[in-house]
């Protein structure tokens, strides 16, 4: 058996700690054997829960000083691209969370370099990691659900308090970073819906053209984050999706997508009062018509999880596993940034579409 992969984490927030599960779970195939962030006493944190004690709070220190064949890079959006392109050329694997970039010009860029190191560089678009998503997937292929015409995905959170209650002399908002198109790249549609846009990729591939409108006029989103936008994608296969976003939803958070075909359709299930990370990997209902049984023809069932080739049942732990087997064989990721492309042209198609009102072909851009 090789060797476990050793890693350098930076951005130990919220996700970071969805990421640690893998390693504490699986110390004999990835390890994280420095971390970093510019918030030191986080960082310190962290590397305590993570069993080391090399942590840095300059990203360029730890590429030249630790011990690491890898980096997993989550940090803020607007770092993604500088930290890519400088681990590329340390020479290390890149696992990095999703959205790539905030522009495409960004993610070009650090394809360039990345194929030029000749690393490993895979999206961390956890969706594709869940055995939901790749039983799916599969019964697709085999033609179960017969052709997929229709995808919608709805994305929502009440992030902010409505306009109304809010004095907007003396509230300077809540400094969130996810709400500031700078360092986020957008606002809902970037940082959520970028899953199911993914996994619509996934599911049936590429998409051709995006319509989209958006609105924003609540003051806590700032630097042209969007609060709610509404898009159709079409895709080349002639499917078309619908795909609606909100942060001013008034709604508990919620991902919910449905996927209907000429035979049957998927629908994730709706769980009152589950947090978001359940939400992303809850369960999913699946019809799947007999025709020659009027009773069955209408009736949702929970799926049950069959066989896949998954070691477990959480996304996170598969992705980073996944990682760490291509780093070391030198295998194409299922969500490398080659493909990752495709859904970073959707979502920035939408972005561009709605600044412009006109329909975007994504091979123009
Ligand atoms: N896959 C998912 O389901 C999922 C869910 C949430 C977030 N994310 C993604 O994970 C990434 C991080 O999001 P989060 O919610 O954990 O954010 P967060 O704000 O909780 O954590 C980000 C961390 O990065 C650190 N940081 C920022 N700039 C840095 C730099 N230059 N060098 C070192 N550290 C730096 C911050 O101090 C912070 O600790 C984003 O790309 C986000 O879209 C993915």
């Amino acid at each position: 058996m090789s060797k476990p992969l050793k890693i350098g984490l930076v951005g130990t927030g919220s996700i970071a700690h969805a990421h640690l599960p893998a390693f504490k779970q699986f110390p004999g195939r990835v390890q994280i054997t420095a971390v970093c962030d510019i918030r030191q006493q986080a960082a310190d944190r962290f590397a305590e829960l993570a069993g080391t004690d090399v942590v840095f709070t300059d990203f360029e220190r730890m590429l030249k000083e630790a011990d690491i064949d890898a980096v997993d890079i989550c940090t803020v959006h607007n770092q993604h691209r500088h930290q890519v392109i400088a681990a590329a050329e340390a020479g290390k694997h890149i696992l990095l969370e999703k959205p790539m970039g905030i522009t495409l010009d960004e993610c070009r860029e650090m394809l360039k370099a990345t194929d030029a190191a000749g690393i490993t560089y895979m999206i961390a678009q956890c969706l594709r990691y869940l055995p939901n998503s790749q039983w799916v997937r599969q019964r697709i292929i085999e033609g179960e659900f017969g052709d997929i015409w229709a995808l919608r995905s709805d994305n929502f959170a009440s992030m902010v308090p409505p306009k109304s209650k809010i004095d907007t002399d003396k509230s300077t908002g809540p400094g969130i970073w996810y709400l500031d198109g700078k360092q986020a790249g957008g606002g809902a549609l970037i940082s959520q819906s970028t899953h199911h846009i993914d996994l619509f990729r996934y599911y049936i591939g590429d998409i051709s053209r995006v319509t989209a409108t958006s609105w924003t006029d609540h003051p806590f989103f700032i630097n042209g984050a969007e609060e709610s936008i509404a898009a159709t994608m079409e895709f080349e296969n002639g499917a078309v999706a619908q795909v609606l976003s909100s942060w001013a939803s008034r709604t508990p958070w919620n991902h919910h997508y449905w996927l209907l075909g000429e035979l049957g359709s998927v629908t994730s299930r709706l769980m009152p009062g589950s947090s978001p990370a359940e939400q992303y990997i809850g369960p999913l209902d699946v019809s799947l018509p007999r025709f020659d049984d009027d009773k069955s023809s209408r009736a949702f069932v929970p799926l049950d999880i069959a066989d896949t080739d998954l070691p477990t049942h959480l996304p996170f732990v598969n992705e980073i596993l996944h990682f760490a087997d291509c780093c070391q064989s030198g295998a194409e990721p299922l969500s490398s940034g080659t493909d990752n492309l495709g859904t970073m042209k959707a979502v920035l198609g939408i972005y561009e579409s709605a600044k412009t009102g006109q329909p975007v072909s994504l091979a123009d851009i």
